[in-house]
């Protein structure tokens, strides 16, 4: 009867146990550390992730200005230049990722892009943990943690760029060249000329109609572009480009 007893206890205990493991949430540094290995296969996430916390933590979520990942980004896990295969774009990210794929790489592809691409986090003032809910939207504040964190990123990616740069921008919108945009605002101004051979625009169009290599928004991309930048720009349909680049998927050969 004692035995019965203990046995019952024991086995009530396995399930609270069980139960409380289940309904523990996966934190924000599991999950970072998690992706830091198997998507990024790095073998030093521990000291990335630190880098990357001191960004944040015990920081007012809309104070956190692009140049708190200074460190992180240019010193702990700077992105690495791939020469004549960096893909740039704007308004138009699953086509670009479509494009990319096994052939460019893009922000998204490096250690720190592949790891926090979707993800939303910021801290609080007085506080060492890491939120991933109550963070502010990303038009919410000028220097919120996710906002700051893309532009830093940005910044580095365009800085490290090298030989023929390709940009997909979205034919579609009225202005490809969206002022508002990371790309306007930080990428285009941040290709070295020594550095950057040439930037090929491809306008991406749902159609045949919509903007091409005359739209006004054009000029000023290559008004900001520095000279010694060869410019270039040609229009495609979206299923132009997508039957070029999976029919050019084993030589990489360029569809522009
Ligand atoms: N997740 C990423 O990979 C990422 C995010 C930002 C910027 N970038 C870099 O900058 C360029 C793209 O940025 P862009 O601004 O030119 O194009 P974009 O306007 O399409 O914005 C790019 C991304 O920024 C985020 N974003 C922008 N505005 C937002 C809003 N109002 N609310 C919520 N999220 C918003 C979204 O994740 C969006 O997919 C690329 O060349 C890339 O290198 C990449």
């Amino acid at each position: 009867m004692m035995d019965r007893c203990r046995c019952c206890v024991l086995a009530g205990c396995a399930i609270i146990v069980l139960a409380v493991a289940a309904v523990e949430p996966v934190s924000f540094k599991d999950t970072f550390i998690k992706d830091c290995e198997t998507k990024a296969k790095s073998t030093h996430c521990e000291e990335v992730w630190s880098a990357f916390e001191q960004a944040h933590v015990n920081q007012d979520h809309c104070q956190v200005p692009p140049e708190a990942y200074d460190h992180l980004l240019l010193s702990v896990a700077p992105p690495q230049p791939n020469e004549n295969r960096m893909l740039f774009w704007s308004e138009i990210k699953a086509v670009a990722h479509q494009v990319a794929k096994g052939c460019y790489q893009m922000l998204s592809d490096t250690l720190l892009g592949s790891v926090l691409d979707g993800k939303v986090w910021c801290g609080k003032k007085g506080s060492k943990e890491t939120f991933t809910v109550g963070c502010p939207g990303w038009s919410f504040c000028v220097n919120n943690t996710v906002k700051s964190f893309w532009s830093r990123a940005s910044a580095a990616f365009a800085a490290v760029a090298k030989g023929k740069v390709v940009v997909l921008l979205n034919g579609d919108s009225p202005t490809p060249f969206n002022p508002t945009s990371v790309f306007a605002r930080i990428e285009v101004l941040g290709f070295k000329r020594d550095r950057v051979t040439s930037l090929t625009v491809v306008l991406v169009t749902k159609n045949e109609v919509g903007a091409n290599c005359t739209n006004a928004s054009l000029d000023n991309l290559q008004d900001q572009l520095k000279t010694g930048i060869t410019y270039i720009c040609k229009k495609m349909t979206e299923s132009q480009l997508i039957e070029c680049t999976d029919a050019n998927r084993k030589t990489c050969e360029a569809c522009w």
